[in-house]
This record gives C-alpha cells, sequence and structure tokens, in this order.
C-alpha cells in the first residue's frame, strides 16, 4: 500500500515516516522544506532501509498538486505539512489561513476529481481551549480560537466535516496533545528554528548550553504546584497512532465518514514535573527562573484517550522520562 505523507521531512511526519516504512508500506513524502531538512530523507533512509519517493514543492501550488494525483495512486493521505508556530501566527494571520487552509483546500479538491480517498488530519487539542472538565474527551465543547493557528485547525475540521457530508470521502482527526522526545535512534528529531516556542526544545538547549536559562511561564496557575499542566506525549506513539487511524480507513473500519480521536497519554504533567522528570532522566541540572505566564496560555490539558484506545486499539507506550532522554539524545547530536 502506498501512503502520501504531506510534511514528511518535519518533525511528526518524519517519524510517521519511519513507523509506516516499517509497517511495510511504500511512502511517498511531499514537503516544500520550508520548515524542514533535505538530510532528514537520509536520515529517515538510514533508520529504515529504504529511501521513501520525495517531491519537494509547495502545495498551495494548485497545479503541481493535481499534476501529483494525476501521476500516483495512494491508499491514503497524512497531512502533516502546516505553519505551526502560536505567536508567528497571531503577528502573520493570513499567512497562517492561507498556507494552512490552501494546502488542505488543494488536496481535497485534488483527491476527489481523481476519485482518491482516505485522509489523516493533524488536528490539535488546541480546538478545545481551556476545557471546562478534564480529563479531555472528544466530545468536549469546541471554543474559540486563541490564535489564528488554533483557527486554522478548527476551520479544517469543519471543511473535512462538509467534505465528507457531500462526498465519498473518508477522513479521521487526531487532536494531538503536547508532542516531544525524538527517535530512540537519536537521527531524527526536532528542529526548531531560532529560538524555541516550546518547553521541551527549550529544556535541552538550556541543559546544552545554547540558551542561558529556561523561564517557567507562570507559577499561580490554579494547579498543585503553580504551573500549568500539559499531556506530554512521545512522538514515537504519536506517529504510530496515524498508522493505526490509517488501517481503520482502509478497512473500512469507521463507524462514521469523519471520526476525531484524542491523542495523548492520558496523564497531566506541570512545567515543574517536567523539570524534575528532565533533571532525572539525564542526570542535567536545569538552570530556571520562574517569570510571568505567557499571554494566551491555558492552565491545563490533558487527555482523556479511552475513544482511542477502545476504538482504535492504540495507547501510548512510552513514558516521561523516556521522552526526556530521547529528546536530550537528540539534541547532543546537534551541531
Ligand atoms: N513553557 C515554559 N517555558 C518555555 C516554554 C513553555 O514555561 O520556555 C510552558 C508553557 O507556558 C506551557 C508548557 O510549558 O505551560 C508547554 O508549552 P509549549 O509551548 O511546549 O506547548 P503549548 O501547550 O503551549 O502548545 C502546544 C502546541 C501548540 C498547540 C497548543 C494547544 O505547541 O501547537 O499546544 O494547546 F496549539
Amino acid at each position: 500500500m502506498k501512503v502520501l505523507v504531506t510534511g514528511g521531512l518535519g518533525y511528526i511526519g518524519s517519524h510517521t515516516v519511519v513507523e509506516l516504512q516499517q509497517e511495510g508500506f511504500e511512502v511517498v513524502i511531499i514537503d516544500n522544506l520550508s520548515n524542514s531538512r533535505i538530510e532528514v530523507l537520509d536520515q529517515i533512509t538510514s533508520i529504515t532501509g529504504i529511501k521513501p519517493q520525495f517531491e519537494q514543492f509547495d502545495l498551495l501550488d494548485k497545479e503541481k498538486v493535481s499534476d501529483f494525483f494525476n501521476t500516483n495512486r495512494v491508499d491514503g493521505v497524512i497531512h502533516f505539512a502546516a505553519s505551526k508556530a502560536v505567536g508567528e501566527s497571531v503577528e502573520k494571520p493570513l499567512l497562517y489561513y492561507q498556507n494552512n487552509l490552501g494546502s488542505l483546500l488543494n488536496l481535497l479538491q485534488a483527491m476527489l476529481r481523481t476519485d482518491q480517498d482516505h485522509f489523516i488530519f493533524s488536528s490539535s487539542c488546541t480546538v478545545y481551549g481551556q476545557a471546562d472538565v478534564l480529563p479531555i474527551t472528544e466530545n468536549a465543547p469546541i471554543k474559540p480560537a486563541e490564535s489564528p493557528y488554533g483557527n486554522t485547525k478548527k476551520i479544517s475540521e469543519d471543511v473535512l466535516s462538509d467534505v465528507v457530508k457531500a462526498h465519498d470521502f473518508h477522513a479521521i482527526a487526531l487532536r494531538y496533545f503536547n508532542p516531544i522526545g525524538a527517535h530512540p535512534s537519536a537521527k531524527i528529531g526536532e528542529l526548531p528554528l531560532g529560538v524555541p516556542q516550546n518547553l521541551i526544545p527549550y529544556v535541552t538547549q538550556t541543559a546544552a548550553g545554547i540558551r542561558e536559562q529556561l523561564s517557567v511561564f507562570g507559577d499561580d496557575y490554579p494547579t498543585p504546584d503553580g504551573t500549568a499542566i500539559r499531556d506530554y506525549i512521545h512522538v514515537v506513539d504519536l506517529a504510530k497512532a496515524h498508522i493505526v487511524a490509517l488501517k481503520r480507513l482502509v478497512q473500512k473500519e469507521y463507524q462514521s465518514p469523519i471520526e476525531f480521536f484524542n491523542i495523548g497519554t492520558g496523564m497531566g504533567s506541570s512545567v515543574l514535573e517536567v523539570i524534575q522528570a528532565f533533571e532525572k532522566a539525564t542526570q542535567q541540572k536545569l538552570n530556571y527562573k520562574i517569570v510571568d505566564r505567557r499571554a494566551g496560555d491555558i492552565t491545563a490539558a490533558y487527555a482523556d484517550t479511552t475513544l482511542a484506545n477502545t476504538t482504535l486499539g492504540w495507547r501510548a507506550e512510552k513514558s516521561l522520562e523516556e521522552a526526556l532522554k530521547d529528546a536530550w539524545e537528540w539534541q547532543l547530536q546537534q551541531k
């Protein structure tokens, strides 16, 4: 079976390509290299022994997308390619709406026109905002988005919901909680451009001496230690969720033409707990200080993963310590 992975050289995409290849899928990657490096292709190849087909172009190029589906038949599409920096999306909303929605529309149009089905969409727990009830189930109300980035995830889910109603088309949206870690081989991982915005790359860069000090954004949240709580999931566990979702689509096991699943561990960890777990897992001392809250941050989010556990037969297997250790091993590989 052949699968198209858009954004397949990015952080989650590259880990998913590895898992797909190891499960025997033939993979074709489309990536414009806007936030990824071509070297990742060789790294994937060195892990799996198989070089994926690679096409370098932008999904906003409608003609290229159309040509691709004219000349390739795939059993499914896993769509990662998107802009993902929350802060940048506030400054450049049109860029985010154009990139994230334009590429989705071009893909869907070409797939429908060439009669190709099965779509897995990278969604986010950001659609729940600050949920009123924890852990968060898939039935929790969708809240107004806090950023244009978050809004593109919500709108994309809506687009897919409308498309599956109108056409013979099937999709699964995976709502990721906080992906962290790297492949245990330390050959692929997260490659943040410039100063990291997310917690774990900031932690590993601080421990590596690239950043002087980690700022902990707020210790006055209504949580046991005052710092914000998230559900941190190992990127390899997350990657594996895409394979089971893809099989569900291909084997027509779905119960409705679009399904939504939370993909997390089900466990919440505070920022201070993450720091402690990192120090324990890596034997590194972390220099940090408490600063003010970061604008737009929520207090706590962690998944109820019952639906994914029972319906997909998937569950996260790796611990927070393991994810942090793998993130650290990956950091040590960076020059
Ligand atoms: N944090 C710090 N210091 C830092 C970076 C982060 O204390 O230098 C804290 C944040 O305040 C937050 C936690 O660490 O409490 C996690 O922050 P991240 O930036 O790693 O992750 P977020 O939960 O803010 O964002 C993630 C994804 C987004 C997505 C969002 C949905 O990165 O793409 O979840 O809630 F939109």
